[in-house]
């Protein structure tokens, strides 16, 4: 039997997929599909304080290799997902990670503090990233004295271990990640969108409504497996690694690359059991290469030549 159970330093999950945020809307849209108790954890979308539309249509377009989106962090607001997502969310006993979202440091530790009253979350992911937040957004993470400061403010309102997800859109995202670490966060997960655009030429118009969004999908899966490495390298928290990852073996890559677990995003849309079937391709893999522990991947890539 192998051992698919990795440590969060605050938790362990049972495996190490989690299904990242803004693609798994509250979980519930997976139940027909899925049995969440299978996969390690679920990340819902980003949550502020107040409910809100998100960006005018259209707001996806596909490339070659990627999606762009451009959504806008739509959402429900940090009541009505309490009051009606969380008693429903109750049953499952896969790790629940809230995705707290806000346009000013008020309001993320608003959406925080509401949220400590509630029992059934294991931990927030500060979303300080988002690319495609037309007006009044929030991106603390291309600055690491904006990461400090909203993480330290963020830790100290919280009764939950936070994890910090940075952005790819920077020069240099060790130091970003460094300045979370020392701001007290609990974990880190990188990455999220990479900022992009895409024209129709017939039309001569962007192919989505805010001109740039956020690429995700295979097209960022090299990139972001760099970034993950870089930073696994450098500090001394947990990672959690998406970007692009398809399959049981790209996750396995990430791992090998450093991160403890990994988050699924854009091949929920390819395939709605695409969680399950990476779960047992990892187990396979292990199974094949003679991995008791499949914890025992976590940055065990081999770099000498
Ligand atoms: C349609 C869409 C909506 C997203 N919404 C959020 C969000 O609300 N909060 C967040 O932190 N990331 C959001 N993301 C980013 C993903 O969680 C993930 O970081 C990114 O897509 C890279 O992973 P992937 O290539 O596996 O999709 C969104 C991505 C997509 C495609």
């Amino acid at each position: 039997m192998i051992d698919l159970s990795v440590d969060l330093g605050f938790m362990r999950l049972n495996n190490p997929v989690i299904a990242a945020s803004g693609t798994f809307g509250y979980g519930l849209d997976f139940v027909p599909f899925i049995n969440l108790d299978d996969i390690g954890g679920f990340v819902i979308k980003g949550l502020y304080a107040q409910p809100r539309p998100g960006n005018s249509p259209p707001r996806l377009a596909e490339t070659s290799s990627g999606l762009i989106n451009a959504i806008g962090l739509p959402g429900i607001g940090m009541k009505k997902f309490a009051e009606e997502i969380l008693p429903q969310l109750k049953k499952y006993n896969a790790a629940l990670f809230v995705n707290v979202c806000g346009e000013n440091p008020e309001e993320y530790i608003t959406v925080v503090d509401y949220l400590n009253g509630f029992d059934e979350i294991a931990a927030y992911e500060l979303n300080i990233s988002c690319p495609n937040v037309e007006k009044g957004g929030s991106c603390p993470a291309l600055f690491p004295e904006d990461t400090f400061s909203i993480v330290k403010q963020v830790k100290e309102a919280s009764l939950r271990p936070v994890i910090t997800k940075l952005s790819p859109n920077v020069t240099n995202i060790v130091e970003i990640a460094l300045a979370a670490q020392e701001a007290g966060s609990d974990a880190i997960s990188l990455v999220n969108t990479f900022l992009a655009m895409a024209i129709d030429t017939k039309t001569r118009k962007p192919k989505i409504a805010n001109i740039m969004g956020g690429l995700s999908g295979p097209a960022i899966k090299p990139i972001a497996l760099r970034m993950v490495y870089q930073v696994a390298q450098n500090v001394t928290i947990p990672v959690l690694g998406m970007g692009g990852i398809m399959s049981g073996l790209d996750a396995v890559e990430f791992l090998l690359a450093g991160a403890t677990a990994v988050e699924v995003g854009t091949a929920n849309f390819v395939d709605p059991e695409v969680t399950i079937c990476m779960i047992k391709e990892m187990e396979q893999y292990c199974r094949i290469h003679g991995v008791e522990k499949l914890e025992d991947l976590v940055g065990a890539i081999d770099v000498s030549i």
